[in-house]
């Protein structure tokens, strides 16, 4: 931990101190309800610590007051420069804080709590503390009980974090949003357990999965996906069936091969010559890099079943039988 840095992470922690509280007022009651509305209660509120700020630089004040420094409150970007002078960054919103790998606050996610307004979320700028590619969401809580089960998740959003821990499951992180970093993937890599992909179940969720998951196993991480068969999120589907049912969703895991003969199955024709050789160099290539030898044996065998093509001598270009010698 970087001593320089001690201002802003006070900052920071009066921030959440401030904000915590001001759910509980009156002025926080529709914001309190929201969150009840979306089955996060009180005992969830102070595990994430999970505030409220209003509008009109309450929170500038309440800092002021504190004795910080303008130029701590800029730099932590919780409070910036504007042509009006200093003004709150988060204001009518839920505020919920991101930490360090070692717990320290270093921002905020912020979400409005009706839809139709503005950006659904706004997260803290990049600051000397938050730089987004190199932190994951929850980390801090997840990576003991990560190690232990041997098992990491990784989620969209913060609200995906907490519908796992309302289902009492605490190795998951989120990426707040679809992208993930290599510095992002080293973090997962310390952990030394298989990274559990649970993205969104829409397009978008899924594209990334690919992403995600070939970022990770080309880094030498063991993978899964999560099967999600609603088109749901994690958060959905503990709204819509339940703490049960995310928890057997979240067992419910396949391997990263299995994952990409769905997947691009999607995403190419196989009835296009051209198309099904690339599916068939994609996937053996991913093959290529199993390490038991049983388990590559029966993909390869999968995959001539599937596409016509046998990879299991090695997969350059020569080894593809081009059309006419099919
Ligand atoms: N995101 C963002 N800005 C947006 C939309 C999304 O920063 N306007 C990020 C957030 O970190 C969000 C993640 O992308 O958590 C995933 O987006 P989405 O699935 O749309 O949000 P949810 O996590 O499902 O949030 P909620 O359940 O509150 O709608
Ligand atoms: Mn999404
Ligand atoms: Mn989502
Ligand atoms: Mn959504
Ligand atoms: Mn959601």
């Amino acid at each position: 931990k970087n001593k320089e840095y001690q201002p802003l992470y006070d900052v920071l922690n009066d921030a959440i101190e401030f904000s915590s509280y001001e759910l509980l007022s009156i002025d926080g009651k529709p914001y309190y309800e929201y969150l009840t509305k979306r089955g996060i209660h009180e005992d969830i509120m102070k595990k994430f610590s999970i505030g409220f700020n209003p509008k009109e630089n309450r929170l500038y004040e309440f800092l002021k007051a504190k004795k910080h420094k303008d130029e701590d409150m800029v730099s932590a970007n919780v409070v910036r420069i504007s042509q009006q002078g200093m003004q709150d960054v988060f204001f009518n919103r839920i505020t919920i804080p991101i930490h360090d790998g070692f717990g320290n606050p270093v921002g905020f996610t912020a979400r409005v709590i009706d839809d139709s307004s503005d950006a659904k979320y706004i997260n803290t700028a990049e600051t000397p503390i938050y730089i987004k590619g190199n932190l994951l969401f929850n980390y801090h809580r997840a990576k003991d009980s990560a190690k232990k089960q041997g098992k990491i998740y990784v989620v969209e959003g913060a609200m995906d974090v907490i519908a796992f821990a309302k289902a009492e499951i605490d190795n998951v992180v989120a990426t707040l949003g679809t992208a993930c970093t290599g510095e992002q993937i080293k973090l997962l890599k310390s952990l030394n357990s298989t990274v559990c992909i649970f993205y969104d179940g829409d397009r978008a969720g899924q594209d990334a999965t690919y992403k995600v998951g070939k970022l990770a196993v080309e880094r030498g991480l063991s993978v899964e996906i999560v099967k999600n068969d609603h088109n749901l999120d994690p958060d959905e589907i503990i709204e819509a069936h339940g703490k049960e049912e995310l928890r057997e969703v979240s067992k419910k895991t396949i391997s990263w091969i299995d994952f990409l003969f769905d997947f691009l199955m999607k995403k190419f024709n196989l009835n296009n010559y051209s198309e099904k050789k690339e599916y068939a160099k994609i996937i053996g290539e991913e093959i290529s890099r199993l390490s038991d030898q049983f388990e590559k044996d029966s993909y390869y065998n999968q995959l001539r079943q599937v596409s016509g093509f046998d990879l299991s001598q090695g997969q350059s270009d020569a080894q593809i039988p081009d059309r006419q010698s099919q």
